[in-house]
């Protein structure tokens, strides 16, 4: 991964001080979200290869547990918005109308095609659900095949419907020498997970991000994740993070999203404010916007 600023200061030295530290606060991790999402179909292999290919630094695999507790690659508690479940298998839907990932054994939905719910993205139902056994196999063995060291940076989906889903997905990583971050919006699974890797709090709550929440967050995490728009509604919190020693990650940087401004500019700002990390589905127009700011190379 690129983010080894220290050297870089040391040369810069004392008299350029003042822009060194400009083009550290440029300088951000880029974390393919759900893969290059916004090129191929969220949580599917070729969409996290093409992350790795665009230069992403962390690739995202969300987690679920399958009936046989394995840990899959998907967003949702169920699977109809992202693959083909109801036309392969009708009569397996609940009640309310849903297909959860939980009451399918893995076999089973190793059958099913993703499907790209965003109109204007990848038309075709081309590719398959991964266990999170080969999201690990294609990192570690691309980082083997090219010399880089991308992570795999998971988010524990719905532990309230999975309880067992942290301790499986701790045993899964351990058999892989890959570097890791763990996320999750639940705070209680995050705080008590029993592993070395960093841990990155994701917060939907402006109470977590008061003072009072960071200082408890820094107990046990290495950063926390907020949504863009908590930055816009509060100047401060980059730098009350970066006071309690905890990472600033930011999600979801889309550049096919209509409502914002554009990308590039998007992505300056994040990092002239010091944000550490950006959840995107377009690494590459991250990377490119990034390499327009002085000092912030790959
Ligand atoms: O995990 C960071 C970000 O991905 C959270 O949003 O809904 O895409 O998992 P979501
Ligand atoms: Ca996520």
């Amino acid at each position: 991964m690129y983010v080894d600023r220290h050297p870089f200061r040391v040369l810069v030295g004392i008299a350029v001080l003042a822009s060194a530290l400009a083009a550290d606060a440029a300088c951000m991790e880029v974390i393919a979200h759900r893969g290059a999402s916004g090129y191929l179909p969220e949580h599917t292999l070729p969409a996290y290869a093409l992350g790795y290919g665009l230069g992403a630094h962390w690739i995202e695999p969300d987690l679920v547990l399958t009936a046989d507790d394995v840990p899959i690659a998907l967003h949702d508690s169920t699977l109809e918005r992202t693959t083909d479940v109801a036309t392969v298998y009708p009569d397996r839907r609940r009640d309310d109308g849903r297909y959860y990932a939980r009451d399918f054994a893995y076999v089973e939905i190793a059958r099913l095609r993703v499907v790209e719910p965003r109109p204007n993205r990848y038309p075709h139902a081309t590719f398959h659900v991964p266990r999170l056994e080969d999201v690990l196999q294609l990192v570690h063995g691309l980082n083997r095949t090219t010399g880089r060291n991308v992570g795999v940076y998971p988010e524990l989906k719905h532990p309230e419907l999975q309880p067992d889903l942290a301790d499986v997905v701790v045993a899964v990583l351990s058999r892989y020498d890959v570097p890791v971050r763990l996320q999750s919006f639940d705070a209680h699974v995050l705080a008590k997970l029993a592993t070395d890797h960093p841990r990155v709090q994701l917060v939907r709550n402006a109470t977590q991000t008061e003072d009072g929440g960071l200082d408890q967050i820094a107990t046990y995490a290495a950063g926390i994740g907020v949504s863009s728009f908590a930055l816009t509604d509060d100047a401060t919190l980059v730098a009350r993070a970066h006071e309690r020693g905890l990472l600033v990650h930011v999600f979801t940087l889309r550049a096919d999203d209509e409502r914002r401004g554009r990308f590039a500019d998007e992505v300056i700002g994040l990092a002239a404010q010091g944000v550490d990390g950006v959840f995107t589905d377009h690494p590459d127009q991250v990377l490119a916007a990034l390499e327009s700011m002085p000092g912030c190379a790959r």
